[in-house]
C-alpha cells in the first residue's frame, strides 16, 4: 500500500460514520477532504496523537527533538510531521487542535481540543511504569468533563468525533500486566477501555473512531532494546494482537447497549503492519521516541 492508499483508508473509514453538515469559517484543508463535516473533534491519547500537553506538564518539548517538517504555533509533537490526529482535522476541515492544557479555563473548544498525553496509558496502575509526567486517560477525560462548559451545545458535541488512541503505553510498559501469567492482559486492557468509553458516551460523545495497537515488537525501538532472532519482538506483538482481537466485539456491544452511538475501528496494526513490510516505499515516514533516546522509524 502507498502513503496515499494507506491514507485513503482512513478517509473511507470515517465516511461510515452519519454526520451532518457544518461549516468553518477558514477550513483547514489537508490532502484528504470529507463531504461531510462535523463541529468539532475531540482526541485521546497517546504520544502518537499528542499535539503539545505534555510541555505543560514540563516534560521536555519534543519538538526540539521533532517537529522538523511541521510546526503549528506553539504546539508540539512526538513526530516529525502531522500525527493521525491533524490529519483527521484536516479531513474534516477543522483547525489543528491545540493541547487542552495550552488553553485558558475560558477558552472555546467549538472546534474541539486535544487531551492526549505523551506516555500514558488507559490504566492509572500503568503511572507507575511511566518515565514522563502525563494523563492516563481517566485524568483526560476529567479534563474533557470539565471543559465541556465552553462548548456552544450539547447537540454539536452529539455530532463530534470522538478520537481515542491509547492502551499501547499499558501494553508495552506494565510490567504487572505482562507478568500476570493469571491474567489475559489483553482483553483486560481492552475491557479497561470500554469503561472509559461507555463514561465518554455519558458525557454526550456519540460518534467514536478508536485505533487499535500497532505491531508494538516491529518498533525499531524494541528491536534495538531486545535484539530479537525473529525480525520483530514476537512477545509484544502476541500481546498487541491479544488486545486487538477484543476490540471489534467491544466495540459493536457498545454500539448496541448504548443508544445512537456509532463506534468505529481504526486497525493501526494493519497500517503498520504494511509500512514495516516495506518501510522503503513509505519514506519518510515519522520519527518516534523510544524511551530516552530518539530513532528515526525509517531512513
Ligand atoms: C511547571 O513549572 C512551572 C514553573 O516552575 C510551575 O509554575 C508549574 O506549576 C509546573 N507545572 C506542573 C504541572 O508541574
Ligand atoms: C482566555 O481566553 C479568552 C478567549 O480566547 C480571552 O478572551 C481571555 O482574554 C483569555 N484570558 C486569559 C487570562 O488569558
Ligand atoms: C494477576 O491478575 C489477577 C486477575 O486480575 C489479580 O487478581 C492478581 O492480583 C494479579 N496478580 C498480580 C501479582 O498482580
Amino acid at each position: 500500500m502507498n502513503p496515499t492508499t494507506r491514507a485513503s483508508c482512513l478517509y473511507f473509514l470515517l465516511f461510515h460514520f452519519i454526520l451532518n453538515n457544518y461549516s468553518h469559517a477558514a477550513p483547514n484543508l489537508g490532502p484528504f477532504k470529507s463531504d461531510i463535516s462535523i463541529p468539532a473533534l475531540f482526541v485521546f491519547g497517546d504520544s502518537w496523537v499528542d499535539s503539545g500537553n505534555g510541555k505543560y506538564l514540563n516534560n521536555s518539548d519534543p519538538s526540539s527533538a521533532y517537529g522538523v517538517d511541521f510546526k503549528e504555533g506553539q504546539q508540539s509533537r512526538a513526530s516529525n510531521g502531522k500525527t493521525m490526529a491533524d490529519f483527521i482535522a484536516q479531513t474534516f476541515g477543522l483547525p489543528f487542535l491545540p493541547p487542552y492544557l495550552s488553553l485558558n479555563k475560558s477558552e472555546s473548544i467549538q472546534y474541539g481540543a486535544n487531551y492526549a498525553s505523551s506516555g500514558c496509558g488507559i490504566l492509572p496502575e500503568t503511572n507507575k511504569y511511566v518515565y514522563v509526567r502525563c494523563m492516563d486517560l481517566d485524568e483526560q477525560i476529567k479534563l474533557f468533563e470539565s471543559s465541556l462548559k465552553n462548548l456552544r451545545t450539547s447537540s454539536d458535541l452529539s455530532k463530534s468525533l470522538m478520537f481515542v488512541n491509547m492502551g499501547q503505553n499499558d501494553l508495552d510498559l506494565n510490567q504487572d500486566l505482562r507478568k500476570n501469567d493469571s491474567l489475559d492482559a489483553g482483553k483486560y486492557v481492552a475491557e479497561s477501555l470500554s469503561k472509559r468509553l461507555q463514561r465518554l458516551y455519558d458525557l454526550g460523545g456519540r460518534k467514536f473512531l478508536v485505533s487499535n495497537s500497532l505491531p508494538l515488537g516491529c518498533r525499531p525501538c524494541s528491536i534495538k532494546q531486545q535484539n530479537p532472532k525473529t525480525p520483530c519482538v514476537e512477545g509484544l506483538n502476541k500481546l498487541a494482537s491479544q488486545y486487538n482481537s477484543n476490540l471489534p466485539q467491544i466495540l459493536k456491544d457498545l454500539e448496541s447497549t448504548l443508544s445512537g452511538s456509532k463506534f468505529v475501528l481504526l486497525d493501526v496494526y494493519k497500517v503498520f503492519e504494511d509500512v514495516f513490510a516495506a518501510p522503503g516505499s513509505y519514506e519518510p515516514l515519522s520519527s518516534r521516541s523510544i524511551g530516552e533516546s530518539y530513532v528515526p522509524m525509517h531512513k
